[in-house]
């Protein structure tokens, strides 16, 4: 996309409808997608319509900031980059692009395990990216992934553990999309019909770096995305338990988050298990269909923890306001996924940065108009239940 082209996307929703036109149907449809009726989908952004702001006026907010601490670390904005799997199919080098996009703006990025760029690789273009990972099913696995990813030379290691069991993507079979990718007349047809994506991110992926696989799912390369073997890839995950998480957190020396905690006991429970963080998430409506909105548990999870451990979340967030919202009922960070993969795919490392900088104007601008200068002073007197 040329810069001209960036400088009319106006919103995070703008890059949705860039993508939805540049990317082929059955990629978009996996992106844009959720589990079942994606009722959680909409309970993700309807969350945001129960809550209402209650501005003050008249209070200097000349010298606001969007900084934000968090582990010990400043971010230029309380928000970061969602784990999204195979980015770069998506994106030319996608894992890269959000990654390399998150460092020059001063935010966390969460590298997916589902990628298929090695960890290490992008590790070595921004050493303050996560990683996240789904866990493998055995320990010995288990236990040679937590030592690659030390070794890559992360420090915040996330643990996704809302999938107990593939997700029912029926949606992703009706826009055509599969695991393993099935080459077919059709996906011809998409490729001819889409050349940007097909010339730009899938010939120069072959041509440059070969078919891709799945680089990190195991402390070793997996399959290729077009292998019947591919599922085994994702194994299988139904018998994880907190005796798990315990075994990962005496090994991982790092930042400790579980991603995808719904219920105000579980997030004690990982509090209790040492972990240092929790998004509280619902896999952008990806999993349990019918699971409420994140926003909606977020008091409840806030009230449990009584501030043993930092609160993120994710789910929906498109605006600043949006995101004002949540810290204003009391998440300490935001993370967003799917407009930043669209902004990858259509304007790459450029695309992004274009995208996190109009999130963050709308905060800093929302902030003024809410009447606070600073992240950490937002609270409930922000806000009301409509
Ligand atoms: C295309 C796509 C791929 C995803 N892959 C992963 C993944 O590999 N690991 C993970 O923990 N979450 C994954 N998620 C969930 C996101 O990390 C995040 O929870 C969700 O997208 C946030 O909602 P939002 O897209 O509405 O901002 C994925 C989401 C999308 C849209």
């Amino acid at each position: 996309m040329s810069v001209r082209n960036l400088a009319n996307m106006l919103c995070l929703d703008d890059f949705e409808e860039a993508a939805r036109r540049h990317l082929p149907k059955p990629l978009f449809g996996y992106i844009a997608g959720a589990s079942e009726t994606n009722a959680s989908l909409r309970h993700n952004r309807e969350a945001f319509d129960a809550y209402a702001f209650v501005p003050r006026v008249l209070r200097d907010v000349s010298s606001r900031s969007t900084g934000t601490e968090l582990f010990g670390e400043t971010f230029e904005a309380p928000f970061g980059i969602a784990p999204m799997g195979i980015s770069a199919l998506m994106a030319y080098r996608g894992d890269i692009v959000l990654a390399e996009a998150a460092k020059q703006a001063g935010i966390p990025m969460i590298m997916s395990g589902s990628s298929l760029i090695r960890m290490e690789d992008v590790a070595a273009v921004a050493p303050r990216t996560w990683f996240q990972a789904y866990l493998p099913g055995e320990p010995d696995r288990i236990d040679a992934l937590i030592d690659r990813v030390a070794a890559a030379g992360f420090r915040t290691l996330v643990l996704t553990v809302d999938t107990a069991a593939l997700a029912n993507r029926e949606n992703n079979i009706r826009a055509g999309f599969s695991t393993p990718l099935r080459p077919g007349l059709s996906l011809a047809w998409q490729g001819i019909s889409h050349p940007r994506w097909t010339v730009g991110t899938f010939l120069r992926t072959i041509a440059r770096h070969g078919i891709p696989h799945f680089e990190n799912s195991y402390a070793t390369r997996g399959a290729p995305i077009i292998s019947s073997n591919v599922m085994r890839d994702f194994g299988r995950k139904d018998h994880l338990s907190w005796v798990h998480l315990e075994r990962i957190r005496q090994r991982w020396q790092g930042n400790l988050i579980v991603k995808g905690i719904m219920h105000p006991d579980d997030a004690a429970m990982a509090a209790d298990a040492g972990a240092n963080g929790v998004i509280i998430s619902n896999h952008g409506g990806r999993q349990l269909d019918g699971t409420a909105a994140p926003l909606h548990v977020l008091q409840q999870v806030r009230e449990r923890l009584q501030g043993r451990v930092p609160i993120l979340i994710d789910g929906g967030f498109r605006r600043g306001s949006d995101v004002l919202k949540a810290l204003a009922l009391g998440a300490d960070f935001v993370f967003v996924g799917r407009p930043f993969l669209y902004a990858a795919a259509v304007g790459g490392l450029a695309g992004v940065v274009r995208a996190v900088e109009l999130l963050k104007s709308e905060l800093h601008r929302n902030m003024a108009l809410l009447g606070e200068t600073e992240i950490e002073s937002l609270g409930t007197t922000h806000i009301t239940r409509k």
